[in-house]
């Protein structure tokens, strides 16, 4: 069987997506919906897709389709995802889920009504480190891993000004809803936990509504009219029913040294880990003698080629989405809670 797969939004990160789908030996590129009619033509064009819509709701109604792409703004996540799975197709959304966990879960639900698969489109996970360190956590290396820390500061990375990214309507909130659900879901994949209790969180808009730190990543159009109004700084403290805690800091704009810095950091009773360059820090047996090991030839059990094959072969049955549903729900959930966490100035319980 060939899959028919739709592409819905032509902007930035669609040429990821189609590159790899038009890779794949059993799926074909079979339409795009975009409002743009530019990025649209490009798109049809590169990749030789014969159906061009302008409105999604024409290629989720396109009986000819299988699985749709969703590569939109995060506005229309949740509503174009229920359409789709409704229409019967299998859905791979790119991050982040939802603005708000409520619209997530009603997508999951969906989902599972239909038996379709859905799947967020979480790159982080499928990189090679991050797969080498999962093995040695899994392996039980780290022994039991009681803290984490995940950051990504970027210092002058704000997406286009003007664009629907800035504008919290839009795009639900700023870089830790965009940048910062990488860190959280690379960091609870690999530590495994997926039982937050508690999370305190505060957000910070210092430097967008001034004009400065715009980064430019983006290709949506411009609109003078779309202020800033979301957060360029975020941290978070989450707490497990375990004990264990992660910290997450992340940026868009901040002053410091590098440009970018983007890490995961697991603390462990036998050793610790850095995932960016890969290494473990522990004492060694049987000497004692403390040292860094840069870990080589680590045997990962399953090679995953990108996200879009992982998600193509669960659709074939030949695999299983390495990001699931449930696992989703819980980062959405963690992120819901930065926000009203900031915004109450209280801990958010989770349980
Ligand atoms: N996985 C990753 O690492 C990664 C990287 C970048 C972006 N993303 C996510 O992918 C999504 C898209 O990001 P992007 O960088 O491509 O954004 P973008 O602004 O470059 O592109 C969005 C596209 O959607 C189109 N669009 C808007 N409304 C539409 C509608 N109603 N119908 C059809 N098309 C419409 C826009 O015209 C634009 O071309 C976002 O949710 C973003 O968070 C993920």
């Amino acid at each position: 069987m060939t899959i028919n797969v739709g592409i819905i939004g032509a902007g930035a990160i669609a040429d990821d997506h189609c590159n790899a789908i038009h890779r794949y030996s059993g799926a074909s590129l079979a339409a795009v919906a975009e409002i743009n009619p530019e990025r649209r033509d490009a798109l049809k064009k590169k990749y030789a897709i014969p159906k061009a819509y302008e409105q999604w709701t024409d290629l989720v109604a396109d009986p000819d389709l299988h699985a749709v792409v969703i590569a939109l703004p995060n506005v229309l996540h949740a509503p174009v995802s229920l359409a789709a799975l409704q229409a019967g197709k299998h859905v791979l959304l790119d991050k982040p889920f939802a603005l708000k966990y409520a619209e997530a879960r009603r997508v999951v639900d969906a989902a599972r009504r239909k038996q379709k698969v859905l799947m967020l489109g979480m790159n982080q996970r499928y990189r090679q480190d991050s797969q080498m360190l999962k093995e040695l956590v899994d392996r039980g290396e780290l022994g039991e891993i009681y803290h984490a820390k995940a950051f990504w500061y970027r210092r002058m990375g704000s997406p286009k000004f003007g664009t629907w990214f800035v504008n919290k309507k839009l795009s639900g909130g700023g870089c830790m809803l965009d940048i910062g659900v990488h860190n959280l879901d690379l960091t609870l994949y690999l530590i495994d936990n997926w039982e937050p209790v508690s999370v305190s969180g505060q957000i910070y808009g210092k430097f967008g509504h001034r004009g400065i730190g715009e980064g430019g990543w983006g290709k949506s159009d411009c609109n003078a009219r779309l202020k800033f109004d979301v957060e360029d700084f975020a941290t978070g403290l989450i707490k497990f029913r375990n004990q264990a805690t992660l910290e997450l800091n992340i940026s868009w704009v901040l002053h410091q040294e590098q440009a970018d810095r983007n890490n995961v950091e697991l603390y462990g009773t036998e050793a610790g880990a850095s995932l960016a360059p890969l290494k473990l820090f522990r004492q060694a047996k049987p000497s004692g003698e403390y040292e860094v090991v840069v870990p080589q030839n680590v045997k990962i059990p399953h090679r995953y080629e990108s996200r879009q094959f992982n998600w193509l072969d669960a659709i074939l049955g030949k695999d299983k989405p390495l990001c699931t549903m449930d696992q989703s729900l819980v980062v959405q959930r963690i992120l819901d809670a930065i926000y009203a966490s900031s915004a109450s100035g209280k801990e958010v319980r989770l349980r």
